[in-house]
């Protein structure tokens, strides 16, 4: 048998993409590939690309430009973009940069062995298509390969909500979700190779409706798998928010008790021009309602500072939510235009006072963050181990709240879920003992 070639993926962005890029590992694990984690000795080479924020199209170029020196070294290695800047500037990429081979958005990577088949015929191999077909039912069956503790499962893509400042309905498309039974049948399929905790992903996950109780739905027939421990999901709008997934934080025992869910703004004009389509006030009196039900919930969440229009007393509300919220951890940015979105056609605010006001935000965020990890000290959690530490003896592993926590344990420990009494807040992670 020939050697297998080898495939190098990067990947840029989201959890989704994180994902993509296993999935699309397996597409062309069954063309021949094998995974590398070096670049040089490639035979492909995949970016996997996120649009998402400033600069994404810059950055897949210039990442494309360094490969120039192993591409002429190996004129038969081939050179792919994948993902969301794939999506939105297919074309464009093709001809900016000849040494790319194929592009392939997000919607169509279980067309790639057919791209692959076209790459040095002098036909076009490139397939930004919404395809009819479901692209999970036109690739392999998950192949048993390493078994890790915790995975990603993608139920649902695409978003139609299309706030003001976000590319994701141009580039993912309108919302789709994958059917309970299939879902369900793959989530059976990591537990079986050793997954215990599984993250349910989705561009807008909790609008799920492919179980006809939505994602509750999924999530209860979920829990019933022998096996799988934990259960997490990301990322939700508030306002798809229902009573029954609210429930569940309270009574689903395997639903971890941690939330992602963005507000973007404390400012009702600025929601308003966002296009949110809920207050302040609303999303404030659902996170009561959600904190009723799981008292201990550590919330996350994502913002945006210098929305154009967003004035002193905007920014004020929104450090005025954020306090009034506490969260456990956050993703702060500043607004950057993306090419397409209605908000890209508005006059930016100045730079440097954006800028000022991430800092002021990252700072208060930070706050909070290192005040809720101090707050761990001294409680017992259960942590499921994932990996070995850096210094010899130690294990990593995730808490229910999603802390990084490091242990001396034996590695025999990996993929169990033991009870660890947090002794110290380290900057980035909480060290633990066995208790
Ligand atoms: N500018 C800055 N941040 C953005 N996000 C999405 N689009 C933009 C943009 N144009 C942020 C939002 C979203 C997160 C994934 O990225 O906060 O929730
Ligand atoms: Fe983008 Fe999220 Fe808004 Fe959808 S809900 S448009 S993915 S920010």
């Amino acid at each position: 048998m020939a050697d297998p070639k080898k495939l190098f993926i990067k990947t840029y962005g989201c959890q989704m993409n994180v994902y993509d890029s296993e999935r699309m590992a397996e597409v062309l694990g069954a063309e021949g590939y094998e995974q590398t984690q070096a670049m040089e000795e490639a035979d492909m080479i995949l970016l996997n690309t996120c649009h998402i924020r400033e600069k994404a199209a810059e950055k897949v170029y210039s990442e494309l430009g360094r490969l120039r020196p192993l591409k002429d070294e190996k004129p038969d290695l081939k050179i792919g973009v994948a993902g969301c800047v794939a999506q939105a500037e297919g074309e464009e990429i093709m001809r900016r940069q000849p040494l790319v081979d194929l592009v392939v958005g997000p919607q169509a990577y279980h067309r790639l062995p057919s791209l692959l088949a076209k790459t040095g015929t002098g036909q076009s191999a490139l397939d930004t298509d919404f395809p009819e077909e479901d692209k999970f039912d036109h690739m392999p069956a998950r192949p048993k390969a390493t078994a890790r503790p915790t995975a990603f499962l993608t139920v649902q893509e695409g978003c139609d909500k299309f706030c003001a400042f976000c590319v994701v309905p141009y580039t993912r498309g309108a919302e789709v979700s994958r059917p309970a039974s299939r879902v369900l049948r793959e989530a059976q399929n990591l537990v079986d190779r050793g997954v215990r905790e599984i993250t349910l992903l989705g561009q807008n996950v909790n609008a799920y409706h492919g179980h006809e109780k939505g994602l509750a739905g999924l999530i209860w027939a979920l829990a019933k798998i022998d096996g799988l421990d934990r259960i997490r999901f990301t990322t939700s709008h508030p306002n798809d928010m229902d009573d029954a997934l609210i429930d569940a934080f309270g009574t689903c025992d395997k639903l971890m008790p941690y939330l992602h869910l963005p507000v973007q703004s404390g400012s009702d004009r600025i929601l308003k021009a966002m296009n949110r389509k809920h207050t302040a006030d609303i999303y404030l009196r659902l996170i009561e309602r959600i904190r009723t039900a799981r008292p201990d919930l550590l919330l996350s969440g994502d913002f945006i500072v210098g929305f154009p229009g967003e004035t002193d007393q905007d920014f004020e509300d929104t450090m005025s939510l954020v306090r009034e919220v506490h969260y456990g951890q956050a993703y702060s940015f500043k607004y950057s235009p993306r090419p397409g979105t209605p908000a890209a056609e508005k006059a930016a605010v100045d730079d440097s006072v954006a800028q000022d006001r991430l800092h002021q935000l990252q700072a208060l965020l930070s706050e909070q963050q290192y005040q809720t990890q101090a707050s761990m000290v001294g409680r017992t959690v259960k942590v499921l181990f994932e990996k070995t530490g850096r210094q010899e003896g130690q294990l990593i592993g995730k808490s229910d709240y999603l802390h990084a926590v490091h242990v001396n344990a034996p590695t025999t420990d990996i993929g169990t879920i033991q009870t660890v009494q947090i002794v110290e807040n380290a900057t980035n992670s909480l060290a633990g003992q066995l208790a």
